[in-house]
């Protein structure tokens, strides 16, 4: 059993996800995880042959490209419909590493793009499991970071104090020397302050940032961003208070590359990302301690994927078996689990593998399992563009996923060694055929 399926089973969702945050520490474990996920994913395949296939479609460089929907996406999801595009035959999701709004907005796009219905439920975006990081910031001051409606997001999601990078442009001028907003002081030296710092004071320092989508102002983030870490929540106090807890750093997209209308792949939120890690290293001669990584190929959004779809698959009134019930036991250890890790939360998160380690032992030695849903799909088609995100993420998910690399309208433009996708095709529209005959011939030789 691989360690994304040992997740299945063991823990309840928000605690698989702040245990696959842990796991996603830095670009190491994850290739572990991933390596060991691939070695042992054969051995515990829960595809049901007999089962329908379910398809998950990536956004960016599959079904558009840039602000351009690819007019093959419209007729691939047509293939997945009713004839009037009011309801899926076939359990249908998408998951993307982009994000800037709510699941109900990015879902109202995807239904005027490909002309069907999509709900949000179908829907999840780059930013979605920081919907559990609630549970942990919900009081505490963030600074929320990315373009869209971060935001907005965040306070939906359920965080109540809430700064941005530009708020704190404005209450700071002179710690972005350089940016276009200090044209409102002309011919006047920078004001350090130009109001009583909400959030980010001694009083309420900020406790966590989160990268919410891809940021478009690099010199104003990266500087900011790393103010609040070396102060430890507080920039502009300098040294900060001894004993401070260090800010937590939560990213949502690893993405190096993506593809847009340019003939060539753009920097994505990864790029960032890997600027702000060198910037740390280079300032303090360490890495950047309290940092998660999320969104593909890292674990939590194939959880929450795996959960929609089966909620699908019920509505479609496809057989889904019963949960295993393991351990009667498994409640009140799964209670005990999950309030030591949040409570520990930033050690869990900060040692990289040790953290992670400890509170997976747990969970593998202490609680047994507590509910897990066999998948009744015969194969879960996860459609992309880019070997690193998709690809990777689908072959470390294991079976039901297979990995479906297109080539003509995104990132990649042939198969990757290093993340070899399991079908291979020009398209979406191509995809999902592939997908459908795999799917009738599965069914047929299982009735041979
Ligand atoms: O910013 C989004 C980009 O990194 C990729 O999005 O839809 O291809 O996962 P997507
Ligand atoms: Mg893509």
């Amino acid at each position: 059993m691989n360690h994304l399926q040992a997740l299945r089973q063991a823990l309840p969702l928000g605690q698989q996800l702040a245990q696959a945050a842990s796991a996603a520490l830095g670009g190491g474990s994850a290739a572990a995880l991933l390596g060991l996920a691939r070695q042992f994913s054969s051995s515990a395949a829960t595809a049901n042959p007999l089962g329908p296939p379910a398809f998950v479609f990536d956004i960016d460089g599959v079904l558009i490209r840039g602000r351009h929907t690819l007019p093959q996406a419209k007729r691939a999801l047509a293939r997945l419909y009713t004839p009037d595009g009011s309801r899926p035959r076939y359990p249908v999701a998408f998951l993307t590493n982009g994000g800037g709004v709510t699941e109900r907005v990015k879902a109202h796009q995807l239904s005027e793009w490909l002309g069907v219905h999509v709900d949000e439920s179908q829907v999840v975006l780059s930013h979605t499991p920081f919907r559990q990081l609630a549970a942990k910031f919900a009081h505490e001051p963030v600074l929320v970071a990315g373009r869209g409606q971060v935001r907005e997001v965040a306070r939906h999601y359920g965080f109540r104090h809430v700064v941005t990078t530009h708020q704190l442009t404005r209450a700071m001028p002179a710690a972005v020397p350089f940016h276009e907003d200090q044209g409102l002081f002309p011919g006047q030296d920078l004001p350090v302050y130009t109001r009583e710092l909400k959030y980010g004071s001694a009083q309420h320092p900020i406790r966590a940032i989160m990268v919410f989508t891809d940021p478009s102002d690099w010199y104003r983030d990266l500087q900011l961003m790393t103010d609040v870490i070396l102060s430890r929540g507080m920039p502009g106090c300098w040294p900060p208070p001894a004993g401070a807890p260090p800010v937590e750093v939560f990213f949502s997209n690893p993405d190096m590359l993506w593809a847009n209308e340019f003939t060539a792949p753009r920097f994505g939120q990864g790029a960032f990302s890997t600027c702000l890690e060198a910037l740390h290293f280079k300032l303090t001669g360490e890495p950047l301690p309290h940092a998660h990584h999320f969104g593909k190929p890292h674990a939590a959004p194939y959880l929450l994927i795996e959960r929609l779809l089966l909620q699908q698959a019920q509505q479609l009134g496809i057989d889904v078996p019963e949960p295993a019930e393991e351990a009667a036991l498994a409640a009140a250890e799964a209670g005990r689990v999950v309030s030591s890790s949040s409570s520990s939360g930033s050690d869990e998160a900060g040692s990289s593998g040790g953290g992670s380690g400890s509170s997976s032992s747990s969970a593998r030695s202490g609680s047994a399992h507590r509910v897990h849903t066999p998948l009744p799909f015969s194969s879960i088609y996860a459609v992309g563009d880019n070997p690193a995100a998709d690809v990777r993420g689908a072959n470390a998910a294991g079976a039901p996923w297979v990995s479906v690399l297109v080539t003509k309208t995104g990132v990649a433009t042939e198969n990757s060694p290093a993340d070899p996708a399991q079908v291979v095709v020009d398209d979406v529209e191509a995809a999902v055929e592939a997908g459908l005959h795999r799917a009738r011939n599965a069914k047929w030789h299982s009735m041979r």
